[in-house]
């Protein structure tokens, strides 16, 4: 896992997601009052880009069959199987941090 500076947190509104590119892929953040939440942009169910969906805090359906899933942990209301992988934020003074994983030995960045 490595930190990366996102944006500044003021830029991200409450009830706002947005997507953002990592090693090997995307991750989402999205803010609902004044917690911000960081998770894989990939639905588990087929692939789905989640950011481009629907966020209604605390929830976020998928573009693709609308499952939905708790920010807060990345859980499916759908199927207890499903589930989002989630990152650590961390507020610098005034800009958001997240902490991605990095890329394998295999895998090119
Ligand atoms: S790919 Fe997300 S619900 Fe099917």
């Amino acid at each position: 896992m490595a930190w990366q500076r996102v944006m500044a947190l003021a830029d991200l509104a409450d009830g706002e997601m947005r997507q953002f590119p990592r090693a090997n892929g995307e991750f989402l953040v999205c803010r609902m009052e004044d917690a911000v939440y960081a998770l894989d942009n990939e639905c588990p169910h087929a692939g789905g880009p989640l950011a481009m969906g629907n966020f209604s805090p605390p929830l976020i359906a998928c573009p693709w069959h609308a499952w939905e899933f708790d920010c807060r942990t990345g859980e499916c209301v759908h199927s207890a199987k499903a589930k989002v992988a989630q990152y650590p934020t961390e507020v610098r003074g005034d800009e958001l941090w997240v902490d991605v994983p990095e890329p394998t030995a295999n895998e090119d960045a």
